[in-house]
């Protein structure tokens, strides 16, 4: 058969909210199927900048882009170093073009563009949410078609994936994204920003049965959308109306917190593994759910909704906490997957604050 396997260099850059973030991936192919080979991460830097914002209680734009700016270069410079490669080496620089801050977009596009503009590098602008739901591809063995379960502080959706830049969102937030909600609640319990990891955290020593809330949508069947709001002014008024909790009850309402959380995502999963097979019908049908966006680091969540969709044929497909959360692998993997397909972009592509999948 010949298989002719050619790697692929590529530098990743991603700057779209407070992570700056740069790496670079050697990935390769035979000529004839995909390798899913583990990709080789040869450097891999992300720089958070989560002390800056802490005392706004969440990310000011103006303090991320000029952030991303002052240290995007020496992370550039350093992961060339790391990989112990120079721009020449390269084979492509992939970019996040959106969604996001447009601040901190613009910064990184524009050290990509110059970048590529001064070494005659192919450039490719990536969608910041597909960079998320791909990025399993990198690690394992994940083929079309799948679910994604998106969750991340802007977005709440779920989506088919039928091939590489082929999405249908079949479900999404009717108002606050999952995210948003438990930063939100974890404010009130005055838990600190950003609020999953620490209601997380605190819910390890809880007890899920002193407290009980809502699960907008549940009873629905039609459709897989999501509401959190009544759920997150639910919470807040329990906080403000048991004020002030004790550090003991704090743990017993984030345990019940998130294990709502929870059992809200497996019943909208229910309704959308039936609207998946119904959509693709085919027997063959590959069973995965890929999990993916900044919720998807909370192991809670994840084993809950694993041990759900098993007893339906289904696995989690879940990248681990480092690139579930912003990473700069995601966007030089999404780089790659396109770079295969012959999908370069023009040094004039437009950044976007808003971009859908
Ligand atoms: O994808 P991400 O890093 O950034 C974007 O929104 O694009 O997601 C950040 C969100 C925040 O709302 C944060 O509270 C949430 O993901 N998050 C978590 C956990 N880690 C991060 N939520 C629940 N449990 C976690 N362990
Ligand atoms: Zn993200």
């Amino acid at each position: 058969m010949g298989i002719k396997t050619m790697a692929k260099i590529i530098m990743g850059i991603e700057s779209s909210c407070d992570d700056t973030g740069v790496a670079i991936i050697r990935a390769t192919e035979s000529s004839n199927t995909i390798d899913y080979n583990p990709v080789d991460i040869m450097a891999n830097m992300l720089l958070s900048q989560l002390e800056l914002h802490k005392k706004y209680g969440g990310v000011m734009p103006e303090v991320a882009s000029r952030a991303h700016l002052d240290i995007m270069p020496f992370l550039i410079r350093e992961a060339l170093s790391q990989a112990k490669l120079q721009v020449a080496d390269l084979d492509a620089i992939a970019v996040t073009a959106g969604p996001g801050l447009i601040g901190g977009i613009v910064v990184g596009s524009t050290m990509a563009k110059s970048i590529a503009a001064a070494s005659g590098k192919s450039i490719i602008a990536i969608n910041h949410l597909e960079a998320h739901a791909l990025v399993i591809r990198a690690l394992q063995r994940c083929e079309f078609p799948f679910l994604i379960l998106l969750v991340s502080g802007g977005h709440c959706q779920i989506l088919i994936a039928k091939e590489i830049g082929a999405y249908e969102v079949i479900g999404r937030t009717i108002d606050d994204s999952i995210g948003e909600c438990f930063d939100k609640v974890a404010r009130a319990l005055g838990l600190g920003y950003p609020g999953g990891p620490q209601i997380e955290l605190r819910a390890k020593n809880g007890e899920k049965g002193r407290f009980s809330f809502p699960k907008p949508l549940c009873n629905n069947h039609e459709h897989c959308n999501f509401s959190l709001s009544g759920l997150k002014t639910a919470a807040i008024r329990t906080i403000q109306q048991n004020a002030p909790l004790s550090y003991d009850v704090i743990n017993d309402f984030c345990a019940a917190f998130q294990d709502t959380i929870a059992e809200i995502i497996t019943n909208r999963l229910d309704v959308a593994i039936k609207m998946y097979e119904t959509s693709i019908n085919d027997a063959t049908l590959n069973r995965n759910i890929v999990i993916c966006g900044g919720v998807a680091s909370n192991e809670y969540i994840k084993n809950t909704i694993s041990k759900h969709i098993q007893g339906k044929g289904f696995t989690l497909c879940a990248p681990p906490p480092e690139f579930s959360t912003d990473n700069a692998v995601m966007i030089a993997w999404a780089g790659w997957e396109k770079l295969r397909l012959g999908e370069v972009s023009g040094l004039d592509f437009e950044p976007r604050s808003r971009w859908d999948m």
